[in-house]
């Protein structure tokens, strides 16, 4: 037997996971509907796609950019945060990364030491979680409940015997959609600056939330790291770009990572994303469909699936409760892809500990998806809980 790294030892990511089965269904023949992955349905900006076909035809795309990005795509996306938070950077603040998930791995080799404890709000992104230990960084879960709003609460850490040498947030969250305001990352912000924990702020669903703004901690920290990317609401997910704002102490050390980690995102899909600060128009469009999903799911499908759910106010899931059926998110995850043909998420995706109870779905699908969807999960409800159909 070869030796096979401790390190790799690590949970597996449950959401793409029930992307494979789905997909093996499918193969066989199944018709499934598949709210289990954050994934817009909608193609990325048409201008995007343009400007990346013109960049390949001029053959000015062939090789590895600098590390930290193409300059234009570094340049535009400072000028995003003017135009869109009126916060003030430039170019040298900016790397673009290949997707942010890997400014997460940048910033956990940049920021901490094995060793190291990391806050991670609970539920969570899994990932966060499973690439710290990976690296020898210890997650610890930050419980947000529903009885307070979802929200992680900082007076909780206060009372730890040792305070955490980083804390990650999102807003919008996934899974539960909180948005935070600004006084409450404000707040968030200075009680890292307080007391010397790293803040990084995890803005990919950005541009995303339903009646409520979405804030940059930028604002209001000059050591926090900012991730964000165009996987989400620039409908971007499958070329692979994020950016991260770097804290001054760490944009050479983030640089030197980048170099040996991959040498550079994409040159091709760089040259394009220079255009989707231009697209709002078309992406605008894509929220309307978020939007009506969203109330599609939440007028439609039957209290009893959805029981306690968490506010769904920004990004695009719907966290259900599910206790009122099963003790048991990932079997019923199971038997709704056997079953009723539609693909969700365990909640032990984002909570070891609280996910049996819940479900995520994300209604990133087309309007006719999420119709579907509130049919055929209606009816395995109303037959596995014998209730009368109210269809
Ligand atoms: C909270 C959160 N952060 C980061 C990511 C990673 O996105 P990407 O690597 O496509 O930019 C995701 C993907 O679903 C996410 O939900």
């Amino acid at each position: 037997m070869l030796k096979q790294s401790k390190r790799s030892n690590i949970p597996t990511f449950l959401a793409l996971e029930g992307l494979v089965k789905a997909r093996a269904l499918e193969a066989d023949g199944a018709d499934i509907i598949h709210l289990e992955i954050g994934q817009p349905s909608s193609a990325a900006p048409a201008m995007v796609t343009q400007a990346l076909i013109e960049a390949v035809g001029e053959n000015d795309t062939h090789g590895y950019s600098v590390s930290l990005g193409v300059p234009e795509l570094r340049d535009a996306i400072a000028d995003h945060y003017k135009r869109s938070y009126d916060y003030d950077c430039g170019r040298g603040d900016v790397a673009v990364t290949v997707g942010s998930s890997t400014a997460f791995a940048l910033s956990f080799m940049a920021a901490f030491d094995v060793g190291d404890k990391v806050a991670l709000p609970t539920p969570g992104y899994p990932a966060y979680r499973n690439l710290m230990m990976a690296m020898g960084i210890e997650p610890v879960a930050l419980p947000a409940r529903s009885s307070e709003g979802w929200m992680p609460s900082l007076a909780e850490m206060d009372s730890w015997d040792e305070l955490p040498d980083g804390l990650i947030i999102a807003s919008p969250h996934n899974p539960t959609g909180v948005v935070l305001s600004d006084e409450e990352l404000k707040e968030i912000c200075d009680w890292c600056e307080a007391r010397g924990v790293r803040l990084i702020s995890d803005e990919i669903y950005h541009g995303l939330s339903y009646g409520k703004p979405t804030s940059t901690a930028a604002h209001h920290s000059k050591s926090a790291i900012i991730i964000s990317g165009f996987s989400k609401y620039f409908s971007m997910t499958g070329w692979r770009l994020g950016w991260m704002l770097m804290p001054e102490d760490l944009a050479g050390p983030i640089q030197q990572l980048t170099e040996n980690l991959y040498i550079s995102a994409p040159t091709p899909n760089q040259m394009g994303a220079i255009k989707a600060f231009e697209a709002h128009d078309e992406l605008n469009e894509n929220i309307k469909r978020y939007e009506a999903n969203r109330q599609i799911l939440l007028e439609g499908l039957l209290p009893e699936f959805l029981g306690d759910y968490a506010p769904c106010d920004g990004a695009f899931y719907l966290y259900a409760d599910i206790s009122a059926i099963s003790d048991d998110s990932l079997q019923l995850a199971d038997e709704l892809l056997h079953q009723a043909g539609v693909a969700v998420t365990s909640g032990v995706d984002f909570d070891v500990a609280q996910g049996h109870k819940h479900l995520r779905l994300s209604f990133a699908g087309s309007t006719s998806d999420m119709h579907e969807a509130v049919t055929r999960i209606n009816r395995f409800v109303v037959e596995k809980c014998h209730l009368k159909s109210t269809a």
